[in-house]
């Protein structure tokens, strides 16, 4: 018998927790191999001189169905959906809060991150992050609508804005950290939507999931470039800072009235097994590429120092 397979290797109609761990890997390896890595990283230059999209190949809208969903309750994963769409949410402000940060000490992140800006702070030029970005949450809104035939209604994000202290680089810091929890908290979760679909919907949800993996290589190049934080450290700081947004979205699920009440406690723990480990195999990958960040290399990409450095 032929086995069939998609995007995550071999398909079956109902995976248990092993075969799905088996698609994780399988598209670890597809999205996250080293030359992958490495290339997004590489493309920084180019970006500076010359900024570019990363295009998007096709998607068949209307061939998204439910039936596409696989080894999860379709509640939820249309949940997880929507919950996609509102992180991604609002991206202008995001990307303002970035430019920010980076102005002063990298000006070519910074018009890679937020473009370029007239005087009183409003868009001149939108960058290429906040232009790869701004396509995420019309495609999940989609995704949930021809899942579910209703439209969500996204309550966006707060942004908290550039909001500088006297210390310059520890503001960097804490800023590139929490750029790169949310890239790495995207990919981990859109990893995971993309093991429990098929066909049209696992597709679809590939075109983001490459925009994540891009900059999260990025960003995850440009910290390892600027500041001399060790490896297990910055994972550490990246993880403290995912897990204190999750908190914080869990309980504003708890006091949200309009969200799924029916009781999936056990099937929420396993698919939370399933994301955590996502998680962790991307930073065994990350490991296994930090052999290629030296620093002749990272220099070649982002110039000799920071500016402030300097
Ligand atoms: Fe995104
Ligand atoms: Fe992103």
């Amino acid at each position: 018998m032929k086995l069939a397979t998609d995007l995550a290797g071999s398909f079956t109609a109902n995976p248990n927790y092993l075969q799905i761990r088996a698609r994780i890997n399988f598209l670890i390896d597809r999205y996250l191999s080293i030359p992958t890595l490495s290339g997004h990283i590489a493309d920084l230059p180019s970006q500076f001189t010359n900024p570019h999209q990363r295009p998007w190949e096709p998607i068949d809208w209307q061939a998204i169905s439910p039936d596409q969903i696989i080894g999860v309750d379709p509640e939820m994963f249309a949940m997880i959906v929507a919950g996609a769409t509102e992180i991604e949410a609002p991206i202008r402000q995001y990307s303002q809060e970035s430019w920010g940060y980076m102005q002063a000490l990298h000006p070519q992140m910074a018009y890679f991150m937020g473009g370029e800006q007239h005087p009183d702070g409003s868009l001149k030029k939108a960058g290429i992050w906040e232009k790869e970005e701004r396509q995420h949450a019309p495609a999940f809104s989609k995704i949930y609508y021809h899942l579910t035939g209703s439209k969500i209604q996204p309550k966006p994000n707060t942004v908290l804005g550039y909001q500088p202290s006297d210390d310059t680089m520890a503001d960097l810091y804490q800023h590139t950290v929490s750029r790169i929890s949310t890239e790495w908290g995207a990919v981990s979760v859109y990893l995971w939507l993309m093991a429990h679909s098929t066909g049209a919907l696992q597709q679809a949800i590939a075109q983001p999931l490459q925009d994540e993996v891009n900059h999260l290589s990025k960003f995850w190049g440009f910290s390892r470039w600027a500041f001399p934080t060790p490896f297990w450290q910055q994972c550490n700081d990246v993880s403290k800072y995912l897990f204190d947004i999750i908190r914080h979205q869990k309980q504003e699920r708890t006091h949200g009235q309009d969200l799924i009440q029916k009781s999936i406690a056990a099937d929420e723990l396993v698919h939370g097994i399933e994301v955590i480990f996502v998680f962790t195999r991307i930073i065994v990958r990350f490991r296994e590429w930090q052999p290629e960040l030296s620093n002749s290399f990272l220099h070649h990409l982002l110039g000799s120092e920071l500016a402030l450095a300097a």
